[in-house]
């Protein structure tokens, strides 16, 4: 019995984030958001990373009007500032950078007027909502992104309270894709959180996941995923899109 534990145990040790590679939301930009507070931390949450598999950083700083009003050569100049402390420590790792834009009437404003920050050759436009409510006139919004060309992307639609399965299906179906945080699953967020992101893994609505990571404690969480079964199966046998022209 205790044979077949251990066992069991060490295979689930095996588990990382080599198979997907690619992480394409976290704030390990330095001192722009609420992330890494300077180089010293971007550098050490991207070690983090790199020790649990992952080769491929898309940094998604907040875009928030109230909060966190980066723009292009904001996030730019961090970047750079990053990409030098990786050269100079001799990290090889690919970084870039995207933004996490937080869909409000600026965001609206934004879209209609600006090109926004976007990765991979799909034009992945990474977003979030207020977790007090859903905005009223989404939908439009969504469709606004959609005509523009973009791909978008809601970041943990597990994480708002007011969400459904039913809703995340309305916007899949109107083009939108899902990512969870990989952290949700462990608990970090909360029981009620954990259980709606098994949900959606169940009904396969994940496209990606990712760590969201702002410190370390999300990389001792997202650590710690890796010995749950939701995550071993996301990590082998599930159709996220994680890779699709990312790597
Ligand atoms: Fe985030």
């Amino acid at each position: 019995m205790f044979g077949i534990f251990k066992k069991k145990e060490k295979a689930s040790t095996n588990f990382n984030f080599d198979v997907i590679g690619v992480d394409m939301h976290s704030h390990v930009l330095p001192g722009i958001d609420d992330g890494a507070q300077d180089v010293g931390q971007s550098i050490q949450l991207i070690r983090a990373m790199m020790d649990l598999g992952i080769k491929r950083i898309f940094a998604t700083p907040h875009i928030m009007a109230d909060y966190y009003r980066n723009t292009p050569e904001t996030i730019g100049a961090a970047l750079e500032i990053l990409r030098a402390e990786l050269v100079k420590e001799n990290i090889d790792i690919k970084v870039d950078a995207a933004a996490e834009y937080y869909c409000d009437e600026a965001f609206v404003t934004k879209l209609e007027n600006e090109k926004l920050l976007t990765f991979g050759e799909e034009k992945y436009l990474l977003f979030e909502f207020s977790f007090m409510s859903m905005p009223p006139d989404f939908m439009e919004t969504l469709h606004k992104m959609r005509r523009a060309g973009y791909q978008p992307i809601l970041a943990h639609p597990e994480r708002y309270g007011y969400f459904t399965v039913e809703k995340c299906t309305e916007l899949k179906d109107w083009g939108c894709l899902m990512q969870v945080n990989t952290t949700s699953l462990t608990g970090y967020h909360g029981k009620e959180v954990k259980k709606f992101a098994e949900q959606l893994v169940d009904e396969l609505l994940v496209d990606f996941i990712s760590s969201d990571m702002h410190h370390l404690k999300h990389a001792e969480s997202l650590r710690e995923s890796l010995k749950l079964p939701y995550v071993q199966r996301l990590l082998s046998e599930y159709p996220l899109l994680q890779n699709k022209g990312l790597l």
